[in-house]
This record gives structure tokens, C-alpha cells and sequence, in this order.
């Protein structure tokens, strides 16, 4: 089974933990580190039904999200109540544009890996929250080089990323441990980056306590192409 088959196994199934039926607090604490420019084009990548490209929209932002999984749009679309438009991408076989009806909001269904600034053009600001963390770890440099491949410059990553024990835990992910030294290895060259947030969540967060974890923390960094 593909990576984007299990994922579609885990939406069929309602694995779906992940999913805040609130905008995620730290998008609303750190909005100004991110959306520098008004408006912004924004990318949230491996998006699932997050609320947020619904935020991003009504504060005047142009929101593109990547999924992999139908389900994840369609619900995106029919919980927002959401009248939305189905076309098919020239150029990258397979995968369709969903866009709202004021084309804020466009979903590409598609492996993110097939994703370029080809079709949907450079972004401003990048919302990273679930994903780098979703990836197999074997793949973080090529995801790293696709976001900066579509990010204009000056452009910013706010990311949410966790850090926990990894031996305490497997499998060892999704979401998986990612470390400071990941972070550097990754981003550090090209980004100037900023730790704004580092919290040990464990307390108020079931799912990690259901993996028996004895700590976890909650990493948001900006991270500005230099
Ligand atoms: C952990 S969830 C996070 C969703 C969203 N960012 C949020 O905050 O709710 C990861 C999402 O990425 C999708 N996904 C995983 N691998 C993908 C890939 N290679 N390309 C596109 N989507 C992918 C999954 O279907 C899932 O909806």
C-alpha cells in the first residue's frame, strides 16, 4: 500500500485526530510573523479540512492548499458550506483544482511531491502545521526544496513542529519527533529562523499521552528565506 493509500485508509476509517474543528491557536498568536504582506498567497501544504484556509480567506488572503486525499477536500468543502468548482490541472495528470467561488480558496488534489510553482505559481507565506511532521523522514529534504522552490523571496514558513522522546514510541510516526538539529540541517542555510514558541503540551494532549509519551513538546518557529 502507497503512502497516500494509507493516509486514505486512515480518513475512510475517521483517523483523523489531527483535525481541529477550531483555527489552530498559534496561527492566530503568530498571524503577524507570517502574513507580512496584505494580501498574502498563502500555501498550506498537506492540508486535510484544516479551518484555517477558511481563515486566511476572510482575512483578505489568497489560500492554496495541497491534499492527497478526496475525502479531506470534499468535507473541507461541504462542512465550510462551501459552493466550489472541479477542474482538471494541465500538466500534472490525475489530480484536479478545487477552487471556491471567489477562487480564494483552491485545493489541489495531488501527491504534494508532484506539486510546483509550474502550476500555482510563488507564495508569500507557508503554513506548515501537520505536515513536515507527517512525512516519512526519508523524505524531508525533498519536501524542504519543494517549499523553497515556491517561495518568493523574502517569503516566510510558520511551522509547527513536535519534539519527543522517539524511543518511547513505535512506530515512530506520523507525527513524527522532529529535533532542533532537523530543523537546521533542513531550513538553517537558506532561512533566518526564530523559535516562538516551545511548550510541553503532554498535560492537555490526549493523543500523545494515549502513545505513552512522558514529554512532548510543541515547536513553532518562523523562518524567513534569507
Ligand atoms: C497530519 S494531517 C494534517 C492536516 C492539516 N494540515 C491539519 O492541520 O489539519 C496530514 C494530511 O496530509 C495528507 N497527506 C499525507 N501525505 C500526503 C502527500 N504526499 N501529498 C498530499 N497530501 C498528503 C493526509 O491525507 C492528511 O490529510
Amino acid at each position: 500500500m502507497s503512502r497516500l493509500e494509507r493516509w486514505s485508509e486512515g480518513w475512510a476509517e475517521g483517523r483523523t485526530s489531527f483535525h481541529r474543528t477550531y483555527v489552530h491557536k498559534s496561527l492566530l498568536e503568530f498571524q503577524s510573523k507570517l502574513l507580512v504582506k496584505k494580501p498574502s498567497r498563502v500555501l498550506v501544504p498537506l492540508c486535510g479540512k484544516t479551518l484555517d484556509m477558511r481563515w486566511f480567506a476572510e482575512e483578505g488572503h489568497e489560500v492554496v492548499g495541497v491534499e492527497g486525499v478526496l475525502q479531506a477536500v470534499m468535507e473541507f468543502f461541504q462542512e465550510q458550506e462551501l459552493p466550489y468548482k472541479e477542474s482538471d490541472v494541465p500538466g500534472l495528470k490525475g489530480a484536479k483544482l478545487f477552487e471556491n467561488e471567489d477562487k480564494k480558496i483552491k485545493i489541489y488534489l495531488c501527491d504534494f511531491f508532484q506539486f510546483s510553482k509550474d502550476f500555482a505559481g510563488q507564495f508569500d507565506a507557508i503554513w506548515d502545521r501537520g505536515s513536515l511532521v507527517a512525512i516519512d523522514p526519508s523524505l524531508r529534504q525533498q519536501y524542504t526544496d519543494l517549499l523553497l522552490s515556491v517561495l518568493s523571496p523574502g517569503g516566510r514558513i510558520l511551522n509547527e513542529v513536535f519534539e519527543y522522546n522517539p524511543e518511547e514510541r513505535e512506530p515512530k510516526g506520523p507525527p513524527h519527533c522532529v529535533p532542533e538539529e532537523v530543523i537546521q540541517k533542513l531550513f538553517g542555510e537558506r532561512f533566518s529562523i526564530q523559535l516562538l514558541a516551545n511548550v510541553d503540551i503532554l498535560e492537555h494532549n490526549q493523543f500523545f499521552k494515549d502513545l505513552g509519551l512522558t514529554w512532548t513538546k510543541q515547536n513553532i518557529r518562523i523562518m524567513t528565506l534569507q
